[in-house]
């Protein structure tokens, strides 16, 4: 097992200390582990044993509700993950979605020239052209990593995953593996409104694969060549970006971390401020840009994440991606440093334009109130599902006790822990077993995610639970067969209380606000 992991950490690069472990556990407990082990399979691809499932598909589940569900304002899709080339040319996939790579003239070592510039130079390189980091390597005269040989100048690298469809194999046949899901939403945007009957604004929202051919996946899921995406792009008039009525005043008083465009490049400290405070400073260029970056760090911290943890950061000028006017990053601080969890971009009307000029079909929204066509701008938060669900396992991963005492406790919110509830009986004779599986089942048949355990003392069976970020656990025992209670234990305070067991749904749900 040991060597599995540490194979795995060297091949991902995970950094030691508190990701290690956390991807210690993830294996051991087969939550999250490389795709195809018994073979000798690419870096990059991941797979989800029960425990990890449940959890990815907890955190989507929150994550539509709170984006979709909930909101009468945006409305959602499943697009296909397979696309034809016309589709990247037109977004600019083809021509700009690239990385910079540097190879060995001697061992033919191939790594992403930032990466190498960060590891050697111990810098931070958000946001630094290709010509930067050309000057960086020659001027500090860096070497392959692996043999000291002589790179060759950076280059582009194209990060998508090219596939041919039908067996004919012309030109015309060439696809692309999407990697983003958003040119779906793109393409899609005039049946979607049509059919939702949606008017200005409102979101077209997707949870789905994305591939990138990266070149040195690492960190885990943090960076891998197939995750999961959820992105909504939101469509607004363009003569309306300020004209936000859901900026409400909670929102504009949220104070939130902001490092800004202009800090960044006076090396000045990031700020604390309220969504209020940063629109005066004319940081954000549009409400509705400000209000999407306040509901998605609120939905972030809704789910557990800590906000201290947690900042904004502007792209640079450098650094903008080719669709975007103004991108701000939510950052959270990894045991590798702030790095980008999400991205919140001003797209303007970049692709819809784009693919109305390479499709020939119109892309535009009717404003019936000023009789006229406008091509609508977007605003688009867009998550990495694997990324945060490895950033709420680093988050909620604490030891208890010392030595060889300690104890892995996984504090996961119960809006996404995969189990909500364990049960145990003290003992497996005496009746407990049947009296804690009938408890069980009923929960079940309640639609609760509860386990059953009967197998170690208790205190192992706890420590099941805390390292599988399991909140509750309800005992049986020897009380309960004669009036029907149990007792219930709360994993982050350690408190337990003793309660009827017809009254367990009811406080279950009330504890984990469900
Ligand atoms: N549609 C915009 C877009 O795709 P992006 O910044 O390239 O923007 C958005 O990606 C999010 O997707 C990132 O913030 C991250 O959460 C996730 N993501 C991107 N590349 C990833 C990778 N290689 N592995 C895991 N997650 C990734």
């Amino acid at each position: 097992m040991n060597r599995v992991v540490n194979s795995m950490q060297e091949k991902q690069g995970v950094d030691a200390g508190l990701a290690s472990k956390v991807v210690n556990l993830c294996q051991r407990r087969g939550i999250i582990f490389p795709s195809c082990e018994i073979y000798e399979a690419h870096a990059g691809f991941f797979d989800y044993g029960p425990l990890g499932v449940q959890l990815k598909r907890n955190v989507e589940n929150n994550w539509w509700n709170a984006f979709v569900t909930s909101r009468e304002d945006v409305a959602g899709i499943d697009g296909a993950i397979v696309s034809p080339k016309a589709l990247w040319k037109a977004s600019g996939h083809l021509d700009s979605f690239n990385d910079p790579l540097v190879e060995c003239r001697k061992c033919g070592l191939r790594s992403r020239a930032d990466h190498l510039v960060e590891d050697e130079l111990k810098i931070n390189v958000d946001g630094l052209s290709t010509a930067h980091l050309q000057r960086l390597i020659d001027e500090h005269k860096l070497k392959c990593p692996k043999c000291g040989g002589e790179l060759l100048p950076v280059r582009a690298f194209n990060l998508m995953f090219k596939t041919r469809v039908g067996a004919a194999g012309g030109e015309a046949d060439e696809a692309f593996l999407r990697p983003e899901t958003a040119q779906l939403i793109f393409a899609d945007y005039k049946l979607v409104q049509f059919v939702s009957r949606k008017a200005l604004p409102f979101g077209i929202a997707q949870v789905g694969k994305a591939f990138r051919n990266e070149i040195a996946p690492r960190n885990f899921v943090f960076r891998c060549r197939e995750f999961t995406q959820m992105e909504v792009e939101y469509f607004v008039h363009p003569a309306k970006l300020d004209d936000c009525p859901l900026l409400s005043a909670d929102l504009l008083d949220k104070k939130m971390v902001f490092y800004s465009q202009e800090d960044q490049e006076k090396n000045a400290e990031p700020k604390t401020l309220s969504l209020r405070e940063a629109l005066d400073r004319k940081m954000i260029g549009t409400r509705w840009h400000a209000y999407w970056l306040a509901v998605c760090v609120d939905w972030l911290q809704s789910i557990g994440l800590t906000p201290s943890r947690l900042r904004l950061r502007q792209h640079t000028r450098e650094e903008l991606s080719h669709y975007s006017s103004e991108t701000w990053d939510v950052e959270y601080e990894y045991p590798w440093g702030w790095k980008e969890l999400m991205g919140i971009a001003n797209r303007t009307d970049f692709d819809l334009k784009q693919h109305a000029k390479a499709s020939g079909k119109e892309l535009c929204y009717y404003d019936q109130a000023a009789n006229q066509k406008v091509v609508p701008f977007v605003i688009e938060p867009s998550l990495g599902v694997d990324r945060l669900v490895f950033t709420l396992l680093l988050d909620a991963f604490h030891e208890k006790g010392e030595g060889g005492n300690a104890r892995i406790v996984l504090s996961l919110s119960p809006k996404i822990a995969p189990v909500l509830v364990s049960v145990f009986p003290l003992m497996k004779k005496d009746g407990l077993a049947e009296k804690a599986r009938d408890v069980f089942l009923d929960l079940k048949r309640q639609g609760f995610a509860a386990e059953y355990d009967e197998s170690g003392s208790i205190g192992r069976r706890y420590a099941r639970a805390d390292e599988a970020g399991t909140p509750y656990c309800v005992t049986v025992d020897y009380d309960s067969l004669k009036d029907d209670s149990v007792t219930l234990r709360d994993r982050d305070s350690g408190k337990q209380e003793r309660l009827a067991v017809k009254d367990l749904p009811q406080v279950l749900r009330k504890k984990a606000l469900i």
